[in-house]
């Protein structure tokens, strides 16, 4: 039976890929969700780094979605090296992730930063990837809800709706590491994710888990009720990866 909501399988590119393995990718991706169609159960979104967006998002054909790794919070002004959320959906994206653990850790963003940003994405029109997730130590500490619960108050805008917001839960330590939580674990994390959503239609947001989903782990990890699609780095790199995990939904 198909899932409801419907998954969606969406590849972080991070800082990889130059125009010719980009537009490369996407192309492969484009032509077997053509060939694919209606026999797919989820959909498809491709985020790459900001310099391909434009081409990738004319390549992509509108059989794939394309959206920002990351947007400012403000729509324009005074602001070097920052692209704002507007600007993404000049580009035609219609999706923005927004406080990622790397944003997190590298530029310092915390929840208020990543609200202000996922409210930027609402007024542009995008829908707004809020990505959560514990670390190893607080996972060892036992306080991975709790974690998790106040990054989900913090960072999530009150006018979220299942229609402008996903909440991408990705424990960090199982970013890039090749170690994942049990499918017992992350369901666990998601009903919780689910219970503590405050908008009337929390039973329809997609709730995505990420960290180290690979064609070999995602039919497990993405098997429960409340986990709706996957956001996955490394392997959204190769097409067939990136597929296989598409039909593993
Ligand atoms: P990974 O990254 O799939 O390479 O672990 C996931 C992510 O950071 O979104």
């Amino acid at each position: 039976m198909a899932k409801s909501p419907r998954p969606l399988v969406a590849g972080n590119w991070k800082m990889n890929g130059l125009r010719e393995h980009g537009l490369g990718l996407v192309r492969d991706l484009a032509a077997r969700a053509a060939q694919a169609a209606g026999a797919l159960n989820c959909d498809l979104l491709v985020c790459p780094p900001v310099t391909l967006l434009s081409a990738v998002a004319e390549a992509a054909g509108g059989v794939l979605s394309v959206g920002g790794q990351d947007c400012h919070a403000e729509p324009k002004g005074a602001h070097t090296g920052d692209v704002s959320a507007e600007m993404l959906a000049d580009l035609g994206c219609r999706y923005v992730i927004v406080g990622h653990s790397e944003r997190r850790a590298d530029h310092g963003e915390g929840d208020a930063q990543v609200r202000a940003k996922a409210e930027a994405a609402h007024r542009a029109g995008l829908t707004a990837i809020v990505c959560i997730g514990e670390s190893a130590e607080q996972r060892d500490a036992g306080q991975t809800l709790a974690v998790v619960e106040g990054q989900l108050a913090g960072s999530v805008p009150a006018a979220a709706t299942a229609g402008n917001t996903v909440i991408a839960y990705e424990p960090v330590w199982a970013i890039g590491t090749g170690r994942t939580p049990t499918a017992a674990e992350v369901d666990e994390v998601h009903a919780a994710i689910r219970s503590h959503l405050k908008s009337d239609d929390a039973a329809a947001m997609r709730l995505l888990y990420g960290g180290s989903v690979k064609p070999g782990n995602a039919a497990e990890l993405l098997a429960g009720a409340d986990v709706n699609g996957a956001l996955v780095g490394g392997a959204s790199l190769k097409a067939a990866d990136f597929w296989a995990i598409a039909e593993a939904t």
